[in-house]
C-alpha cells in the first residue's frame, strides 16, 4: 500500500543525503582540548565537523538513534577491513563474539560507566539488556515489579511479557508530569511498594519527558527495604556523567547508539556483584553461560555477533573521553535550558521538570493546539529539521553536543512560523 510519510520521507532521504564514499570517512583532524578555553564556538564547531550530518540539517532528535561520527565509522570499517581477512594470528581465532570475554571492548566501556569489566555484560541493545532483566531474575508467580508509566516499550513489555506467562504481577506509578523535585518522584515510589515487590525498574532517563530521576536515592530507597533496584539507562551514556559503583543500583542497562554515538547494536547489563548475579538467569546462552567465575561475562555468551561493532564501541568511547563527559554535559545541559525556556516563553506545558537538576539534555513540553505529527513532519521534509514527539501535541526536544544555539534558533523561528502558517496564537 502506498504510505504517504515513508514517501515523503524518502523523497526528503533522497533530496539531502549525499554519497558517503571512502573520502566523507576521511579523517577530520580534532580540536585541541584548549581551544575550549579559547574560541568556544570553534571548538563545538571542530567536533560539529565530525558527524557525517549536512551542515544545513539540524538534528533534535538523538533520542531515538544517535549519529555515528567519523572515528567511530573508521573504527568500525578498518575493522571489517581487519577481521574479513581471516588471518587471525591463532588457528582458532577467528572474527567471531559471544564466546570470549572481550576485555579489550568490555574495559574501556566499563571505566567509562564507573563499574569495573567483571561487572559489564556487552549486549546488542538496551532492549535485549532489558530482556534479560525481566526474563531472568528469579521471581515467582505473584510477585511485583514496580515500574512507572513512563517506561518505554522496551522496558515494560519484557515484563509484561513475564507477567503473562508467569503470573509475575506488573505495577505502575505515575510520575509526576512534571516533577518538581526528586523527592516528588521518591514519594510515589515509596508509596507505591507492597510486602509482594521483588524489583524496582525505572528509567534513569525518562524517554517519554526527558526527567533524569534520582537513581541513586531509588536505589538506596529499594536497597533499605531489601527490593532489587534496575534501571533503563537507554539514554544516559553521553549524555550525563553516569558513575555505576556510585549509584549503587543492582542491575543497569543501556544503549550506546544514541547519545555515545556509538555502533548500531551496541547496548549493556551492568551487575552490581555475584550475589545478584546469582539471581539472574540468562536469557540466551551458549557454553559458559552458568559458569560462576566468569561475572558478566557469562551474560555475553550469545552466539556469534560482531567484533568491528565493538571496535567502533571503542573509538566512541575515546571521543567522549577525548572531549571530557563534564564538557559534553555542561553542553547539553545549556542547550536544553536554552530551548526549555524559549519554549516557556511560548506558551509550552513544561513536561519534563522546572527544576534544572532533574533535566539533562532532552526537554520535553506539550504545546496544544499544535499537532506534533504534522509540525513533525512539515519541519523535515521542508526544513530538515529533525524533532520527534508524542500524539497530540508532545515535542521532545534532544539538544546533544553537535549542535548549535543558531540551529535551536532555526528550529524555533520554524516553530513560530508554523504556528503563524495554522492560525495559532
Ligand atoms: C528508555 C528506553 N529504553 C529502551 C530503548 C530501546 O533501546 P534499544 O534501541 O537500544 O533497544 C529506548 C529507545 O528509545 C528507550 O528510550
Amino acid at each position: 500500500m502506498f504510505d504517504r510519510r515513508n514517501f515523503l520521507g524518502s523523497a526528503v532521504a533522497a533530496s539531502i543525503s549525499h554519497p558517503v564514499g571512502a573520502q566523507a570517512l576521511k579523517a577530520v583532524p580534532l580540536p585541541a582540548a584548549d581551544l575550549h578555553g579559547r574560541d568556544e564556538d570553534a571548538y563545538w564547531k571542530a567536533l560539529r565537523a565530525q558527524f557525517l550530518i549536512p551542515s544545513d540539517v539540524v538534528n533534535l532528535n538523538v533520542g531515538t538513534v544517535g549519529s555515528s561520527p567519523r572515528p567511530v565509522l573508521k573504527a568500525i570499517f578498518d575493522g571489517f577491513a581487519q577481521t574479513e581477512q581471516m588471518t587471525q594470528p591463532g588457528s582458532e581465532d577467528y572474527p567471531i563474539w559471544g564466546y570470549g570475554s572481550w576485555d579489550q571492548y568490555r574495559r574501556p566501556f566499563a571505566d567509562f560507566m564507573g563499574a569495573r569489566v567483571e561487572q559489564m555484560a556487552i549486549l546488542r541493545n538496551c532492549t535485549e539488556a532489558n530482556s534479560y532483566v525481566a526474563n531472568g531474575c528469579d521471581m515467582k508467580a505473584g510477585d511485583e515489579v514496580l515500574i512507572s508509566d513512563e517506561e518505554h516499550g522496551s522496558g515494560e513489555m519484557p515484563w509484561m511479557l513475564r507477567s503473562r506467562r508467569y503470573g509475575v504481577v506488573v505495577k505502575k506509578f505515575a510520575m509526576p508530569k512534571p516533577p518538581k523535585d526528586a523527592a516528588e518522584i521518591l514519594n510515589r515510589i515509596n508509596d507505591a511498594i507492597t510486602p509482594r515487590t521483588r524489583i524496582i525498574f525505572v528509567s534513569h532517563i525518562s524517554t517519554s519527558t526527558g526527567v533524569v530521576l534520582p537513581a541513586k536515592e531509588i536505589a538506596a530507597l529499594a536497597r533499605s527495604k531489601g527490593i532489587v533496584s534496575a534501571f533503563d539507562g537507554a539514554h544516559a551514556p553521553g549524555m550525563i556523567k553516569v558513575d555505576l559503583n556510585d549509584i549503587g543500583c543492582d542491575l543497569y542497562t543501556g544503549s550506546m547508539h544514541k547519545w555515545l554515538f556509538a555502533t548500531k547494536g551496541t547496548g549493556f547489563l551492568y551487575l552490581r556483584d555475584k550475589s545478584i548475579m546469582d539471581r539472574v538467569w540468562n536469557t540466551i546462552a551458549t557454553g559458559g553461560y552458568d559458569d560462576p567465575t566468569r561475572m558478566a561475562d557469562r551474560y555475553m555468551q550469545i552466539g556469534s555477533s560482531c567484533i568491528p561493532t565493538l571496535m567502533g564501541l571503542n573509538a566512541a568511547v575515546d571521543l567522549a573521553n577525548n572531549i571530557g563527559m563534564d564538557r559534553i554535559e555542561a553542553r547539553g545541559r545549556m542547550l536544553c535550558d536554552y530551548i526549555h525556556a524559549e519554549m516557556m516563553k511560548r506558551g509550552a506545558e513544561d513536561w519534563t521538570s522546572p527544576d534544572p537538576a532533574l533535566r539533562g539534555a532532552i526537554a520535553t513540553v506539550n504545546v496544544p493546539p499544535v499537532q506534533r505529527m504534522e509540525l513533525q513532519d512539515w519541519l523535515w521534509t521542508h526544513h530538515k529539521v529533525r524533532i520527534r514527539g508524542g500524539n497530540p501535541s508532545k515535542l521532545r526536544l534532544a539538544t546533544p553536543y553537535f549542535l548549535s544555539k543558531a540551529d535551536i534558533d532555526r528550529f524555533l523561528g520554524l516553530y513560530d512560523e508554523f504556528r503563524k502558517i495554522k492560525g495559532i496564537a
